[in-house]
């Protein structure tokens, strides 16, 4: 089956086309375009919703041009109408069903990739299926055939974005249960709560990630929270308060400082994920943990998570997307409809900003 797969729930315009041979677990990215309107968000120091559904506006045609003709091995020319032309045979003759990011996101911008889809499913006449970005996310992990881990039941999806930080037991493609998330910030969002404090530009994860390897030692800790509990929950606003009133004490904020808080404002973050991941587990008895979300791109929640699971487990595998899948894109939704090819009627697919996985 062969998917055209459509995001647009944030500041990322995504199109990918996606395959899989029936009864086969293998994902193959024939393309995976992507358009950021993130330059405009850096100059307001976050996202501001209208302009990203403005600027998803301008790119969503130019991204899955580009997306249908890589498929075949083209690039956009310099004739648009041959193009076009090209992406109306592919869409007919070689298009399967057409995937689309319906939830959870921005209003403004899940429109635009939303409608788009309805569009063109209307018009080729295609299956439409509307798939949650949440699980999306933990699909990355199946993509491309070097990276290929086959991932097995039942699994622990650890999902940490910039709004959402969740775990979930699946037992099967189509089972899964919630188990806990945060009861506040996500752990994405304090991660750029944290930067804009120290004034780093948004999104200010990629680049505490990086000011925190420069650290080779330091005594500055911050609380790790809901540690210890009991339960599978997180908190991370508390965290943004200390390192807020921290930083507040400081007199002057050199360049190293700045890379200890980032460390410690990291580690804080990293191990209550970790501890939360090995001990859901643990009690559920999981044979994979399975990470996806744009904080799974983080390097040292790669290592520590691995070096971990193997103290504490032994062999359970752990599994993270490649990189450029970590974040939002087109090609994760693929992958996902292609292990849940349910298709509604286009009437029936609407945004849902709030969609959530309880
Ligand atoms: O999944 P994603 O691309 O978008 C949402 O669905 O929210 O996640 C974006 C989040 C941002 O909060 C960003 O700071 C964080 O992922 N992020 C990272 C890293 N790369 C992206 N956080 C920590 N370390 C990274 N290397
Ligand atoms: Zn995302």
């Amino acid at each position: 089956m062969r998917i055209l797969a459509i995001e647009t729930s944030c500041d990322e315009t995504g199109a990918a086309v996606v395959e899989k041979e029936e009864n086969k677990s293998e994902v193959f990215v024939l393309s995976n375009s992507l358009a950021t309107s993130l330059a405009l968000h850096k100059k307001t120091g976050g996202i501001i919703p209208e302009n990203a559904a403005r600027e998803q506006i301008k790119y969503i045609l130019p991204v899955i041009t580009e997306a249908l003709l890589l498929s075949v091995g083209q690039k956009p020319s310099d004739s648009p109408k041959e193009d076009q032309e090209l992406c109306r045979e592919i869409l007919r003759n070689s298009i399967n069903a057409i995937a689309v990011t319906y939830g959870p996101g921005l209003i403004g911008s899940l429109l635009v990739g939303v409608e788009t889809a309805k569009t063109l499913a209307y018009v080729f006449n295609k299956p439409l299926i509307p798939v949650n970005h949440l699980l999306a996310h933990l699909y990355a992990n199946i993509i491309d055939s070097d990276a290929y881990q086959p991932i097995i039941f039942p699994f622990i999806g650890l999902i940490v974005s910039g709004g959402h930080t969740d775990l979930l037991l699946f037992t099967s493609h189509d089972t899964f249960q919630w188990l806990g998330g945060t009861r506040d910030d996500a752990a994405g969002e304090a991660f750029d709560k944290i930067g804009r404090l120290l004034g780093l530009s948004y999104p200010a994860g990629p680049e505490i990630d990086k000011r925190a390897k420069k650290v080779v030692k330091t005594d500055l800790m911050f609380k790790s929270p809901l540690l210890h509990s009991d339960d599978l929950d997180f908190s991370f606003s508390g965290l943004k308060t200390e390192v807020m009133r921290f930083v507040q004490k400081q007199e002057k904020l050199n360049e190293e400082r700045i890379n200890e808080i980032c460390f410690a404002t990291q580690k804080a973050i990293v191990d209550v994920l970790i501890t939360k991941t090995i001990k859901a587990t643990l009690e559920y008895n999981a044979k994979t943990i399975v990470v996806g979300g744009g904080v799974s791109a983080n390097s040292y929640l790669r290592e520590v998570m691995v070096k971990k699971v193997k103290e504490k487990i032994g062999d359970t595998p752990v599994s993270f997307p490649l990189p450029k899948y970590s974040t939002d894109n087109g090609a994760a939704i693929g992958a996902y409809a292609l292990f849940h090819t349910e298709s509604l009627d286009i009437f029936q697919v609407t945004a849902q900003p709030e969609l959530y996985l309880t």
